[in-house]
């Protein structure tokens, strides 16, 4: 994955965190869904932004 790697901090979080942080939260596949099509910032702390992904 040229941003995220599973366990290891790139561009992104790693996806092992974000699996850790949002395990047991019911509206957890919504939100990041929503995030992974739209983009987006400030849940994470970094300067950068989640890209919008339209495939
Ligand atoms: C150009 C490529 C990408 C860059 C530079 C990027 C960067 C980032 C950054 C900086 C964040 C933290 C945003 C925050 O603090 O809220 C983030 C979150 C995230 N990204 Fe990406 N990302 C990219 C592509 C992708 C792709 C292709 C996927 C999924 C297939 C993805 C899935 C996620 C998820 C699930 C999160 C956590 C969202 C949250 O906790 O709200 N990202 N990404």
């Amino acid at each position: 994955m040229a941003c995220h790697m599973i366990d290891k901090r790139k561009y992104g979080p790693p996806f092992s965190e974000v699996a850790a942080r949002y395990t047991g939260d019911l509206t957890a596949i919504d939100k990041l869904a929503a995030k992974i099509k739209e983009g987006g910032t400030g849940i994470w702390g970094g300067k950068t932004s989640c890209l919008r992904n339209r495939w």
